[in-house]
């Protein structure tokens, strides 16, 4: 991490009124959650994230996905959020309009502070109706792992409330984070690969409105070509310097 990109990047937020922040599975990382392309751990590493997190996925074999996303809320809370979630949150005061937007779905930002971060790709501590009938709640700590439970209303399998491969977002939450992007003096990407849309849609949506792209990653990622400044460290040790008090 060169003291030059953290000054550049430091100066770029110290101008801006609103800032949005995009974060991957790299911001949780430190937290001990494995980011989506590291190797699956475990019990788990024979099986490909890409068909369990999908309605295919699902409805072939239930009760695996459901044991799968058990085992991942059980992880969830399990660990507690890193200094990189903890910055995020104590910085969002300091700006005119500080908004969040993040592709995980472990609720960690929630759980450091961050109020009303736009969940692009849903939370796995919420379980909701697989037929859409409206039933949405907070997961239970109790939830078992074994077959999937039946909705209380239309007796359909439940399933986390996260947006699985080959599922729309809500137009609703893409647009807001749409708009934040675009509107924003400056956007801070962590910790993401920049690999899956549209969520990776939005620094490009930034830099074409002229909004200087800050990343935070240890390694490169998609979206380098793209950022006015590329800090290579990891979340946990950048952003509590980006954010730091002069
Ligand atoms: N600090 C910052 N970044 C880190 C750290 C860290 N400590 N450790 C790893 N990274 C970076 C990796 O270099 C990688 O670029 O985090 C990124 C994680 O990339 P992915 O695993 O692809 O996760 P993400 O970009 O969030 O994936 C996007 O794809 O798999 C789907 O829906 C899933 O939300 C996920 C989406």
């Amino acid at each position: 991490m060169s003291a030059h990109d953290i000054a550049r990047a430091r100066q770029i937020l110290a101008s801006a009124k609103r800032v949005t922040a995009l974060t991957g599975a790299g911001v949780s990382a430190e937290s001990g959650i494995p980011t989506f392309r590291d190797a699956q751990t475990g019990l788990w590493a024979q099986f490909d994230p890409m068909r369990l997190a999908s309605p295919e996925g699902f409805r072939a074999d239930p009760t695996l996905v459901w044991r799968w996303y058990a085992a991942r809320r059980a992880r969830v809370r399990a660990v507690e959020p890193n200094p990189a979630h903890r910055a995020l949150a104590a910085a969002a005061p300091r700006f005119e309009q500080f908004t969040l937007i993040t592709q995980n779905v472990d609720g960690l930002h929630a759980r450091a502070g961050s109020r009303d971060a736009i969940e692009l790709h849903g939370n796995i501590l919420r379980t909701k109706c697989f037929d859409e009938c409206g039933v949405v709640f907070e997961s239970p700590e109790e939830l078992p792992a074994g077959e999937p439970p039946r909705c209380p209303r239309c007796r359909a399998y439940l399933r986390p409330d996260v947006v699985w491969f080959g599922e729309m977002l809500d137009p609703a939450v893409l647009d807001r984070a749409e708009r934040a992007s675009a509107a924003a003096d400056a956007m801070l990407v962590v910790g993401t690969s920049g690999l899956v849309y549209p969520a990776a849609g939005l620094p490009l949506a930034a830099r074409r409105n002229g909004v200087p792209v800050l990343i935070v990653n240890p390694d490169e990622s998609e979206l380098d070509p793209i950022a006015e400044v590329c800090i290579r460290a990891r979340a946990g040790e950048a952003l509590p310097r980006l954010f730091a008090a002069d």
